[in-house]
This record gives C-alpha cells, structure tokens and sequence, in this order.
C-alpha cells in the first residue's frame, strides 16, 4: 500500500543564463542552445521508470527547480507534466510551482507556463538595491525584479519571491527598509535567506583573500532579529526558518521535504525520498547534465545513488528537517521511526535554556530564541 501522505515530485533544470558568485547549486552555462526535445524524453523515461519502483501515487505537489526553470520553453514544462499526469494520479488541487530569474521572465512565457499547469512562481529577486545586485554577480536590476514580480502578480493566484540578506556592509537599519519595501509588493509568501558563503565558489575565494567581509555574527542577528519582526507584524510570520507565509500560503512542495513525506527527484543532480517494500530509500542521480542524459538514455534512469535508509538515519532526517519548522515535529512520529524517544535529558537541558518547548499535543518545537542556533540544538538532539 503507498502511504497516503502527500507525495511531491522535484524536477530539476540545470542551466542558467551566468554563474552567481554565490551559489553551488547544481547550475550550468551552456553557451549552445539546449536540446529540450531530447531532456523532455529523458526526464519522460526517468519518471516512467521512478513511477514502476512507486507505483499509486497521487502526486499533491510538483516543483520545477533549478538552476533557472524558466529558461525551459512552456512547451516542455507542459510535456513533463503531462508524463507525471500519465504515470500516477495527481491530486484536483495539486501546487505546480516553477521558479523564475526575473532575466527571464516574459508575460507570454509566463500565460504559456499557466497554460501549461503552473499554479505557482517562486522569483529570484535576491535584492532590492542596484549596487547590492551587481555585487551578486545578477544580471537584472531592481526595477527588472519588481517588473517580474508584477508580472507574476498579473499571471498567477500564488507567487513567492526570494532575498539574500546578511550581504557585506548591510546594515539592519538598511534591510529593514528593503524588506519593507519587499513586503509592500509581496503576496502571501517570501523565501528570506541569509547569505551564505558555500565551499569552491568565487565568494568563498574572495573572502579568503579578505576581499569580502561578510557581516559579523551579533550584525547577523540583529538582521535575523529584524526579518522575523518585521514579517510577523505584516502577516507573514516564519514558518519555517527562511520562509515566510500567511497562513495556509505556505509552499505545500517545501513542506513536503521538512515533513518527511515522500517524494520523487527527477533531473540531473535530483534527490528523492521514495518507500519501497516499508523501507525508506534516499535516492540522487547523476549531476552533470550531460552526463546524466547519456545515463537515462542508456539505463531510463540516471541513478547514481539508491540508498535505504536505517531507523536511526530516518530520525535524524526527521529532526534535521521538521525542526526547521515552526511547528516542529510530533515527538510520537520521531519514536515510531526510531524505535526509541528522544533523550529526556537533553530535552529539559534545551527546554531550561529556552531553546526549544514541547506542549500537550505531543509535539517538539524550536522557540524564537532556540532557531539563531538550530544547528546546535539539532546536533544536541540528534547525538
Ligand atoms: C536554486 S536558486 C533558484 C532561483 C533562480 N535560479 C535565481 O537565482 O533567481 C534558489 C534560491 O536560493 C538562494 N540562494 C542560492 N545560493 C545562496 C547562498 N549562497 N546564500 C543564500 N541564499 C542562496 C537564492 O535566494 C535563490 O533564489
Ligand atoms: S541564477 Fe540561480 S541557480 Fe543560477 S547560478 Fe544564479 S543563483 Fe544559482
């Protein structure tokens, strides 16, 4: 029998326009045009041949990732939903969500993705500020991003869109005024990272070499501090600890990965998390897009790692993701997966710092003091 929780496919489209300086998602430039005929047949085989190892299905979210999805045609964004479509049931109310570069974005292409099933955008703003965009490395500027925002706004019911904050040299009296200025054009979602320099990019060089200084760890808080209050006073209080929502806007697809339910990665470099036989399988395929192709055109699936997961690596996933939640986790789940509870000790330890609360319903949750720290409060509890 398939679980009957929510089941989410990721389908992930690896090239992008330029390289942003910060970011070590799985991205390419190709400087020749894209065969999209032949990935629309690829990513065809590679869900037929997921759809035979999880069968019954009944899709509720679907997230075209990347890299920079909107650079696909509405064409093949509608051939590969139409393939899911073909191999398992997709629920009435189904969320299909694409994310956008706002270079990219087009009223046109934007009414063909609609067309095509899109129900949802998630842009890539990044910044509200001109020299703070051009020292990402983006090639829009501000006035581009909040054109693709309205843009979203005339074409789609749901739109999100992202910002880096904790940039060098801001300040939060500075992202405050930004961020408000997000909120005035912002619907019922933002994803509000905070900049982080990941290992064998040009940021993580640049600041080696002292030539990016990014902002301390109390000015990192204070912007931290900021986000969170001036979301939660417009509606749009964290839900989980980059993402903010008016309640019932979440991102049901993100959801999905922070619950621990099932879901289906499709295209390059695309992890999954499938039940097969009551085990639970952690599953990536080949990251290099050509690669890959070569792979699903040979084996119909571009697989490169199928791993099933123990007891005890299942909850800490489940405490990795759900505690990034504001809701938290059910600590009756976590015992069922691991077959153990949680340490009492270590909990009324973190519950005396304030760190984290657990209620009469049985569930877990980091406080609003304990999410600056959840790293340690996971590494705490998952010891
Ligand atoms: C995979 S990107 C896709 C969006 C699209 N390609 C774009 O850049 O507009 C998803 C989001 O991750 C965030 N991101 C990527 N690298 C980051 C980093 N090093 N630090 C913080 N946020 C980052 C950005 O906000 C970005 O919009
Ligand atoms: S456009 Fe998005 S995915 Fe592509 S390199 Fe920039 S941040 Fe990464």
């Amino acid at each position: 029998m398939p679980p009957a929780d929510a089941f989410g496919v990721y389908v992930h489209w690896p090239f992008c326009l330029s390289k942003c300086p910060y970011c070590d998602f799985n991205s390419h430039v190709r400087h020749a045009a894209i065969d999209e005929d032949r990935y629309v047949r690829a990513f065809a085989a590679e869900i037929a041949a997921t759809a035979e190892r999880v069968p019954g299905r009944t899709v509720s979210t679907i997230f075209f990732g990347g890299g920079t999805p909107s650079l696909m045609q509405p064409a093949t964004v509608g051939a590969i939903l139409d393939c899911v479509g073909q191999h398992w049931d997709v629920a009435p109310d189904v969320e299909v969500t694409l994310e956008a570069n706002p270079t990219s974005v087009e009223a046109t292409r934007f009414r063909g993705y609609r067309a095509a099933g899109v129900n949802r955008v998630s842009l890539g703003v990044q910044a509200l500020d001109d020299a703070a965009l051009a020292a990402l490395g983006r090639l829009h500027s501000s006035k581009e991003a909040l054109d693709a925002v309205a843009i979203a706004r005339s074409v789609f019911d749901r739109y999100s869109f992202d910002l880096i904050y904790a940039r060098p040299e801001q300040t939060p009296d500075a992202w405050r005024a930004e961020l408000e200025q997000a909120l005035g054009e912002a619907a019922e979602h933002l994803s509000l990272y905070q900049l982080t320099i990941e290992a064998d990019t040009p940021f993580w060089a640049l600041r080696a070499a002292g030539k990016l200084v990014t902002p301390d760890d109390d000015t990192g808080r204070a912007l931290y501090d900021t986000t969170q209050e001036v979301c939660a006073a417009r509606g749009l209080p964290a839900y989980e600890i980059s993402n903010h929502a008016r309640r019932g806007a979440e991102c049901r697809h993100n959801l999905v990965y922070w619950r621990g339910h099932e879901y289906a990665g499709i295209g390059p470099g695309a992890h999954g998390r499938l039940e097969i036989d009551g085990t639970r399988h952690a599953t990536a395929t080949e990251k290099r897009p050509e690669a890959w192709l070569m792979r699903v055109e040979a084996n119909r699936h571009g697989l490169v790692t199928d791993d099933v997961l123990t007891r005890s690596e299942r909850a800490d996933e489940l405490l990795l993701m759900g505690l990034r939640l504001a809701e938290g986790i059910d600590l009756a789940r976590f015992e069922a997966i691991a077959a153990r509870p949680l340490d009492p000790v270590r909990i009324a330890a973190l519950r005396e710092h304030g760190l984290i609360a657990t209620d009469a319903s049985g569930r877990l949750r980091v406080t609003p003091e304990g999410f600056p720290v959840l790293d340690a409060v996971v590494a705490d509890l998952a010891a």
